[in-house]
């Protein structure tokens, strides 16, 4: 693994000095109000921290959980049983980090058994690959694929030793959604050759024009149940929590019962009094209303500033722009410098292609910006950013 991509952005801009007070938009930090029920809650059940967890989480953490999948999903009311189809984690990242464990083979089709990636990608994915023992193979989503990977379409030999794939949407960086269309695809080839779907949908609630597609319903709607499917939730967009560190993980009844066996070892088990506030969470809309409502709001400043200086694609959901800069590091470094302005260069998000060809990189030619602070402050920085980057006034 290379140095991650904020250890890359720190080599990058700390030997220069900032143009002006820094803005750091390179962290996708959603730095949400804490509700107030998630406090309380927390509060309520402070005594249980004198208490092993469950791995299996509480009853009503299960039921709250499979309620939001059935009504946030639009399943049939039993298509979640919450013994069977769910399991909390301690934030998406450890279940998308430890999923791969779950069903790695020893070989697969005779071969060292793959994992497919999205190029560029959340950056856990490669590393979770890599642990497991399977070669991480990295598939380029950009402008031509819709920004994301086109894995149906990857020659039948990569397919057949492909054990996993992971799959982001709304993509993080760059705000892409699957539609059913390309859900179904993917699924009828996990099907012919056999592998596992790892849905990484931690997006999902923060979306503008409509909600994505989503993996469970077409998975349900192919085949009455999960089969080869996992898919991983979060409250720390949908919420703003990322400090509760809470998840899901749902999906195939199978591979639920070997992760449950795994996590029984090894996985980290979510403390009772946050998953009495995770409960509460996951049971409420009216919080996530309003973060979408101020995504929204912060999206609309961005095409104002930002739309007739740069051209970008407005995202379909989460929280970044992608923003096409035609050297996304000598933008970050020039923004910083200039403005004190912070942004991610999307090749630390990615892979050469070919190596020591960096302009192979899907990302070189992107910056990623987080639009996570509050509208005072996003609307000065893309003032700034959209004046630098595009030359004028
Ligand atoms: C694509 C993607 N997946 C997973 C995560 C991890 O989220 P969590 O806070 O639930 O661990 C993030 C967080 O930034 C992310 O961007």
């Amino acid at each position: 693994m290379p140095p991650g991509s904020f250890a890359r952005l720190a080599t990058l801009l700390d030997p220069v000095e900032p143009g002006s007070t820094p803005v750091n938009l390179s962290v996708g930090d959603p730095r949400g109000k804490v509700p107030e029920f998630v406090t309380e809650a927390i509060q309520r059940h402070a005594y249980q921290f004198g208490e092993y967890p469950p791995i299996n989480g509480t009853c009503d953490w299960r039921e709250a959980a499979a309620g939001w999948l059935v009504r946030r999903f639009g399943l049939p009311e039993k298509a979640i049983n919450p013994d069977t189809n769910l399991l909390p984690l301690t934030g998406t990242r450890e279940g998308l980090f430890l999923a791969p464990f779950v069903v790695m083979p020893e070989k697969k089709a005779d071969k060292r058994p793959a994992i497919l990636i999205p190029n560029p990608f959340y950056q856990c994915y490669a590393a979770a690959a890599l642990s497991a023992g399977a070669e991480a193979i990295f598939v380029p989503a950009t402008k031509e694929t819709n920004f994301l990977p086109n894995y149906a379409g990857l020659p039948p030999e990569v397919l057949a030793r492909t054990a996993a794939v992971y799959i982001c949407s709304p993509s993080n960086p760059e705000g892409a959604c699957a539609s059913e269309e390309y859900w179904r695809t993917l699924f009828a080839a996990a099907d012919q050759y056999d592998f596992t779907v790892f849905a990484d949908e931690c997006y999902a609630d923060l979306y503008y024009a409509k909600p994505p597609a989503s993996a469970l319903p077409v998975r349900y709607a192919q085949s009455k149940s999960f089969t080869r499917l996992l898919t991983f939730h979060s409250l720390s967009k949908r919420s703003g929590l990322p400090g509760l560190r809470s998840g899901i993980v749902a999906g195939d009844a199978g591979l639920m019962a070997k992760f449950r066996a795994l996590r029984n070892y090894a996985g980290p088990q979510m403390p009772m009094p946050l998953m009495a506030a995770s409960a509460a969470a996951w049971s409420d809309e009216t919080h996530v209303a309003e973060n979408r409502a101020l995504y929204a709001e912060r999206l609309r400043w961005a095409e104002r500033y930002l739309g007739n200086r740069i051209p970008f694609k407005s995202p379909d959901g989460g929280f970044f722009l992608w923003l096409d800069v035609g050297n996304g590091e000598e933008a970050a470094l020039k923004l910083w410098r200039e403005a004190g302005i912070r942004v991610l260069p999307g090749a630390y998000m990615g892979r050469e292609i070919e190596a020591g060809k960096p302009e192979t990189n899907p990302g070189f030619r992107y910056i990623r910006v987080a639009l996570v602070q509050d509208l005072s402050t996003i609307q000065a920085a893309l003032g700034r950013l959209g004046e630098i980057l595009s030359g004028a006034p």
